[in-house]
């Protein structure tokens, strides 16, 4: 705060000592016009004056120019920081804001929590908030922040070149960086892959008391209906919704993990859950996740000349309204957008590259058609589908 008046103080004398020694030179050449013209002194006798600026002045044009220079200077030291916010849980990003900081020499400083306490964090903190770019997990999230006045939009030629449309806000609020895709884990000693539903076959009376998922505070949920939503409208997504809950095995507990977990021990034999968990468990540290993955088996959704592909989401970013850095924030989501960038941002995750042309692929997920709906939609009807859950009695 005092560093900052400071600043201003600083950047306001040079300013007025530039104006008041061109208004003196302006006003010293006015006084010798007139008296050319005989009538400052009443002789008429023209007289030659010196316009060059005395050594006084000069002192001063000289305090006046290193003054803004120096001020110059801590702008671009000043820009050669960035303070991320970031809601990401997957662990490895160091390696991403250190590869930036090696690139750039700008030097990243992160604060890591959850998608909701970070917004409130904002909210808090208003234009006092030193954070320059807010990473978040799904597109509701990030419609969330947008929504209160979050994010400040970024114009970006190497982002829109980057990034196929429907992965970024229209106007550049956000934009998407990695991709997920929310699929069925099935057990296949149960169920033959023949019979494996689409996401509206999931309401089939055939799958009563087998399914499990999560519960509807879920973001991931939220975002799988407002898609549906976005494509059928409220009525049909609710029935939907109505359906599901109708086949459940149990009533929602438990995160994606657990879904899949529920499955490998029977409880169930389809479960919804986001792509990259069943990855996760698959390379975990504990040996009762790693028998539950290898119990089970994954299906992408709605593959079929008909179907509109696998429910597609993503991690995404947006530069914040207030940020002190927002050159900064531009060159770090260029840099995610970069093929370096891209493989460092999802190989963590194991989600999919955004960005056009570049490849990162997993050996447990085969090649699958995504969904491609503007994932802004997901955003956009998250309160309806959230108020479809309610009505559904979606716990
Ligand atoms: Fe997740």
């Amino acid at each position: 705060m005092f560093e900052s008046l400071l600043i201003t103080f600083h950047e306001t004398l040079g300013a007025v000592l530039v104006i008041g020694i061109v208004l003196s030179l302006l006003w010293r050449l006015g006084r010798l016009k007139l008296r050319c013209a005989g009538v400052g002194d009443g002789t008429g006798i023209r007289r030659r004056r010196n316009l060059m600026p005395s050594l006084k002045h000069l002192v001063i044009i000289l305090a006046a120019v290193s003054l803004i220079g120096c001020e110059g200077k801590k702008d671009q030291q000043e820009q050669k920081v960035l303070n991320i916010y970031s809601a990401r849980h997957y662990g490895g990003d160091a390696d991403l804001f250190g590869a930036f900081e090696k690139q750039t020499g700008i030097k990243v400083k992160v604060i890591e929590a959850k998608d909701g306490a970070l917004r409130e964090r904002i909210r808090r903190e208003g234009k006092g908030c030193p954070a320059d770019v807010l990473i978040m997990v799904d597109a509701g999230n990030l419609g969330m922040a947008d929504r209160d006045g979050m994010f400040q939009p970024t114009q970006s030629a190497a982002l829109i070149e980057a990034l196929p449309e429907n992965l970024r806000h229209p106007q550049g609020h956000w934009f998407g960086f990695g991709k997920r895709s929310r699929i069925i884990i099935y057990h296949p000693g149960r169920v033959k892959a023949a019979e494996l539903p689409t996401y509206q076959g999931l309401t089939d009376p055939k799958w009563k008391g087998r399914i499990v998922i999560r519960s509807s505070s879920n973001i991931y949920n939220q975002s799988l209906l407002a898609a549906m939503v976005a494509r059928y409208g409220e009525q049909e997504a609710e029935a939907w919704a109505r359906g599901v809950v109708a086949n459940m095995a149990r009533s929602p507990q438990g995160n994606d993990r657990a879904q899949i977990k529920a499955v490998a021990s029977g409880e169930a034999d389809l479960a919804v859950v986001n792509h990259y968990y069943y990855a996760k468990m698959l390379a975990s540290s504990d040996p009762a996740e790693v028998k539950a993955a290898n119990a089970v088996a994954i299906h992408f959704p709605d593959q079929g000349t008909d179907g509109k592909g696998a429910h597609t989401n993503i991690s995404g970013a947006g530069v914040l309204t207030h940020a002190p850095h927002p050159e900064s924030a531009r060159r770090f989501l260029e840099f995610m957008a970069s093929p370096k960038g891209q493989q460092l941002f999802v190989s963590v995750s194991h989600e999919f590259p955004a960005a056009k042309g570049v490849d990162v692929s997993y050996p447990m997920f085969p090649p699958f058609k995504a969904d491609i709906l503007p994932v802004a939609k997901l955003a956009e009807h998250n309160p309806t589908a959230v108020k479809i859950f309610d009505r559904v009695g979606w716990r």
